[in-house]
């Protein structure tokens, strides 16, 4: 399970040097550029359907935009994953632009074609404070209004997705720092009971969806990880409808769970008969050889967490190659490098959740 980091340097660095296929079994000490090309280490492929043998699926948000074309984007991704996550597509400034209606184009585009090629859409976001349009923003809303607005928006979303999206990250983000709920506009004009109330009507409108809060942050002890242990327990214990947590994993060498640390977080929130997903992975490192091992190392902490944990079912980056990335490319934060070789942190996760 654990091939030294040597190995995984030495496969590492030739992949980037231009190797664009090796398997784990390769030998290092052979030179592997002489090698016949091989198929990179699948995870879930072929086949594009979840394993059920208990592996993680694997996924990556997508930007559309890229997707939609033809081209190594879109390659890469057929190759290796078997289920996505709109980066933006579904967001609330994506599907409700303006107050008289919806914009479904572009995310029901994405989802035909996902579904053409057999790859799971996970529903990215339904409620967060982010990405809010100016026209909800600006408003001066009562409290009975914005309560109905949003309640028209989570029915129509997640309706007009059923039988679709199997899944939505139903309330994004709801937490500070200290684990106090974030003062967001849904908070401060609709009170604390809007994370429940969200979670009831996108299951009225699809009592299929399995339903997940999610989270940032959450990969380390602290305030943060454990008022989420107590919002997910309070929602639990009232019966509102939840299937699991998603686990953001954000991360640095600076922001890094160990193994235990990280095994214990997320057993803790299994153990409230809950879903524990690894939902946006992402490790910003910046340049040098040694942060990609660093980075590889990373990667399969999480990756070995996931796979140990049977409530885990989804193990998904937030993008899967650096040269498009929300922290930007000179962050190196992805599995596949700008031009689609796979680096260390790839093979770790091809070994950790691989055949
Ligand atoms: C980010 C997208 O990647 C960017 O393209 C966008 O400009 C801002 O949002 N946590 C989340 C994601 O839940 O929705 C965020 O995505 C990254 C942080």
């Amino acid at each position: 399970m654990f091939p030294s980091l040597a190995i995984v340097l030495t496969l590492g660095v030739a992949g980037l040097l231009g190797a664009r296929a090796l398997t784990r079994d390769d030998d290092p000490g052979v030179n592997v550029e002489r090698h016949e090309p091989r198929p990179v280490p699948a995870v879930t492929k072929p086949g594009g359907a979840p394993s059920g043998a208990g592996r993680p699926v694997l996924g990556a948000a997508v930007e559309w935009a890229l997707l939609r074309e033809p081209g190594s984007y879109q390659r890469l991704f057929l190759q290796h994953y078997s289920s996505l996550t709109p980066e933006n597509a579904m967001k609330m400034d994506a599907l409700a632009p303006t107050p008289d209606g919806f914009d479904f184009r572009s995310a029901d585009a994405l989802v035909r074609w996902a579904l053409d090629h057999r790859i799971a859409v996970h529903g990215h976001t339904l409620v967060w404070h982010r990405q809010v349009p100016a026209w909800v923003t600006e408003r001066d809303w009562t409290r009975g209004e914005l309560r109905a607005y949003l309640k028209r928006y989570i029915t129509a979303v997640v309706r007009h997705f059923r039988g679709r999206v199997r899944s939505w990250d139903v309330v994004n983000e709801p937490l500070t720092a200290r684990g106090s709920l974030r003062r967001s506009i849904w908070e401060r004009v609709l009170g604390p009971g809007y994370v429940a109330d969200a979670l009831r009507w996108a299951h009225a409108a699809d009592p299929e969806a399995r339903l997940y809060v999610n989270e940032f942050d959450l990969e380390r002890f602290g305030p943060k990880s454990a008022a989420m242990y107590r919002l997910l327990r309070a929602l639990r214990r009232r019966q509102v409808p939840l299937d699991g947590i998603g686990l953001q994993a954000h991360l640095t060498p600076q922001w890094r769970p160990t193994g235990r640390e990280l095994r214990a977080i997320m057993r803790r929130y299994a153990g409230l008969g809950l879903q524990v997903d690894i939902s946006e992975l992402d490790v910003a490192v910046g340049p040098g050889d040694a942060a990609l091992v660093e980075q590889a190392s990373i990667y399969r902490t999480v990756a070995a967490a996931c796979r140990r944990l049977p409530q885990c079912g989804r193990f998904t980056t937030w993008g899967f190659t650096d040269a498009s990335t929300w922290l930007g490319s000179a962050q190196r934060p992805l599995p596949f490098s700008s031009t689609g070789v796979p680096k260390p942190a790839w093979l770790a996760i091809a070994d950790e959740l691989g055949p």
